[in-house]
């Protein structure tokens, strides 16, 4: 129509409208609870329809629900990707989305530094499926890259803004040195969320979400989210993927030759999901959908929030050290001022100048801070790892992977920041107490 706008929406209309269809029968404007497990064919044929994936409607939940289908396609609209699905944990999602690239006898290359949770399926379920992983420092020089991308190599893995230390990686090179051996680049873009990045921009092939964190915000629910930047040519590289590029059997055609740029996803849709099951409930899906309403809103008040608590800290005696690539003494500050430039997400995590004492008295001592395993809430929440999530490592390995044993991550909240100071002091005081550090 003349005279009307035609650029593309924002970023904060497309996260409360995108993907979301008016339903047909009732009109609801709010997206519907589909709890349903199956749905009635409506003839013979329509039936043999729907199992072939001819028919624009569903047989069954585990793989194709209308309220996740929602879900997969606002996540994946708000990342830039052609399609994506919701499954049942951010776990899950690595799980699936790597299990349809690699198996048995594969070689999968990741950056070292990762959440703790994933990097133990990777030397745990997953390795005893056969899978290698291999860990490179993500600024190991290009030419130590193309030595270790292997012919059996599957996928080059990491985080965008790693969880818990924020060493933000350069999602650009990582990509180009991926893509010179062939492989595709996956991304866990958990910790900064679409709204402040959006790695497909920068080269990611896939992008995996655990839509527990900030996305639902609320930490009502589990969830988890895998996203096709639809952009790799698995054509290409047909031998190492022969999945998706091959024909699944004599005059059936691949993957690729039947949903072109969306063939990843399919795969992930109707094989990986289909087979094992990692279905989320609608539910929570409907949760996941109220939360991403608001996700701008609520992000740029924890950047915000994080950005204030993190220089208020890096000020204290009882701190050794704040991890925060929003701080310009960050050895991480000038690349986040490239890649984060609406804010260096949420997670601030401080080295406490007495160890494991002064963490188990600064915790103890919390009375409006939540000590508890997750990030993303609305609540500020806060965790010793040495004792927690990276228990199960040797001392060596914690500090391997810059676990010290006064760690403590904090995943800011919305509360006023007074408030969250005031607990943050009352901690530090208790922390500072025994031993004056
Ligand atoms: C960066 C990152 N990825 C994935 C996960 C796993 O997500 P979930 O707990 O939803 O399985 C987490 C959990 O903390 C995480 O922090």
């Amino acid at each position: 129509m003349p005279g009307r706008s035609t650029r593309p929406l924002d970023f904060e209309t497309r996260q409360i409208h995108a993907g979301a269809v008016v339903d047909s029968e009732t009109r609801s404007r709010v997206t519907p609870i589909y709890q349903t497990a199956a749905y009635v064919f409506d003839s013979f044929d329509d039936g043999e329809e729907r199992f072939a994936g001819r028919s624009a409607y569903r047989a069954y939940s585990r793989n194709e629900n209308p309220t996740n289908a929602v879900a997969g396609r606002r996540i994946a609209d708000l990342e830039g990707g052609v399609d994506g699905i919701v499954v049942a944990s951010g776990q899950a999602a690595i799980a699936s989305a790597l299990s349809a690239l690699a198996a048995n006898g594969d070689h999968i290359l990741a950056t070292r530094s990762l959440y703790e949770g994933t990097r133990e399926m990777f030397r745990g379920v997953l390795a005893r499926q056969g899978i290698e992983f291999e860990y490179v420092p993500d600024d190991a020089d290009d030419a130590e890259w193309a030595s270790r991308i292997r012919p059996n190599t599957k996928a080059v893995y990491t985080e965008t803004l790693p969880n818990p230390l924020g060493q933000v990686v350069d999602i650009e090179r990582i990509g180009r040195l991926a893509h010179e051996a062939g492989v595709p680049l996956v991304v866990d873009n958990t910790v900064p969320t679409p709204y402040l990045w959006r790695p497909i921009e920068d080269g990611a092939d896939i992008v995996i979400h655990s839509t527990s964190k900030w996305l639902s915000g609320h930490a009502s629910v589990i969830g988890g989210a895998i996203v096709d930047a639809g952009r790799f040519d698995w054509a290409a590289q047909a031998g190492r993927f022969p999945q998706l590029a091959a024909a699944p059997r004599p005059g059936v055609p691949s993957f690729v030759e039947r949903y072109g740029e969306g063939a990843y996803l399919a795969y992930v849709r109707s094989v990986i999901v289909l087979e094992y099951g990692p279905t989320v409930p609608p539910t929570s899906s409907f949760l996941l959908l109220h939360g991403i309403e608001t996700l701008s809103v609520r992000m740029d008040r924890h950047v915000a929030s994080a950005q204030t608590v993190a220089e208020w800290l890096e000020a204290r005696p009882e701190v050794a050290e704040v991890h925060y690539p929003g701080l310009p003494s960050n050895p991480f500050h000038a690349r986040a001022q490239r890649y984060l430039p609406a804010g260096a997400g949420s997670i601030v995590s401080i080295e406490l100048a007495g160890g494991r004492e002064a963490a188990r008295r600064f915790i103890d001592a919390l009375e409006l801070i939540s000590p508890m395993t997750h990030i993303g809430d609305v609540r500020t929440l806060a965790i010793h790892l040495g004792s927690t999530i990276h228990a199960k490592l040797t001392p060596e390995e914690q500090a391997e992977a810059g676990i010290g044993p006064g760690l403590i991550r904090l995943s800011i909240g919305l509360e006023s920041v007074r408030d969250i100071l005031d607990d943050l002091d009352r901690g530090l005081v208790a922390a500072g107490g025994a031993d004056g550090a």
